[in-house]
């Protein structure tokens, strides 16, 4: 063969291509266990971010094992799922949203008027996730989504132990413009939501995202968080997605039993 050749050329094309591909998918399968262990490890994070339960120091699987119970809830009643009822789709490791809501056992079609979150489908099911103190609860977080402006929003809300008072808000996944709707990922505005009410007294959902910044003379103003400006239409999004879960179709049924229980 000569020293310089077309067959040459495409036979070390070949070799470099097919060495790269060896490399290339080892590297996947070798990374694969790696990413499954930080994705679980990055939603424990969150989980615990959304309560305020993370410091610099903390190690993340030991602080959530330490601090947090995770049950699955029936939506419609409030009851938690017994352990022995668990499946393999239906189980806090494996719990996945889009998954559970597409699944025509786990999840449901939501009437287009009720679906203000805009999500079309949702599970019937959800995990929520509870810090308790001496057997008495002191948060309990919440897993809620829905559209915004480009994106399916996915967030978790805390409540303090009166099940009333918003104690954290954040969002894990967002496609929101960044200094637009993205802002909704912004500290600061985040910390907006710490002490406001999601109901009243009466158990009355109340929370309120509103348009432009909350009068601090209002009566409502406990209830009411400032809207992020040139953003209208994610923040109305937020909101939607907010009374979506916190309402008749998410999480009321589970937060007035806990109520009732005391
Ligand atoms: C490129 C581009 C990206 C935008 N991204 C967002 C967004 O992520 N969220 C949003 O609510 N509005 C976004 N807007 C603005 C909306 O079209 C709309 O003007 C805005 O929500 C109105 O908010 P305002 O009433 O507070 O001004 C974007 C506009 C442009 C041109």
């Amino acid at each position: 063969m000569p020293h310089e050749s077309t067959s040459r050329t495409l036979i070390v094309a070949l070799g470099v291509c097919l060495v790269c591909s060896i490399l290339v998918s080892t590297a996947a399968v070798s990374l694969h266990g790696r990413q499954e262990t930080n994705r679980k490890v990055e939603k424990l994070r969150n989980i615990l971010a959304a309560g305020d339960l993370l410091t610099d120091k903390s190690n993340v699987e030991e602080t959530f094992k330490e601090k947090v119970q995770t049950y699955i809830i029936n939506l419609a009643t409030g009851e938690a799922v017994p352990k022995d009822k668990y499946t393999d789709k239906l189980n806090p490791d494996a719990f996945d949203i889009k998954t559970m809501a597409n699944d025509p056992k786990y999840g449901q079609a939501i009437p287009a008027k009720e679906d203000i979150a805009k999500i079309k489908r949702m599970p019937k099911y959800m995990p929520v996730y509870e810090v308790k103190k001496d057997g008495r609860i002191q948060k309990v977080i919440l897993l809620v989504y829905g559209k915004g402006l480009w994106s399916t929003m996915y967030g978790l809300i805390a409540l303090g132990k009166d099940l009333r008072t918003v104690e954290g808000f954040t969002f894990y996944e967002q496609g929101e413009t960044p200094g637009l709707g993205g802002e909704v990922d912004n500290p600061r505005w985040k910390a907006l939501w710490k002490g406001k009410q999601a109901y009243d007294k009466n158990g009355r959902l109340i929370i309120e995202v509103i348009k432009g910044k909350v009068d601090k003379s209002s009566p409502k103003a406990n209830s009411e968080v400032d809207g992020l400006s040139g953003a209208t239409l994610t923040t109305r999004g937020v909101n939607n997605l907010v009374r979506f879960w916190l309402g008749a179709d998410g999480y009321n049924s589970f937060l007035t039993k806990l109520r009732e229980e005391g």
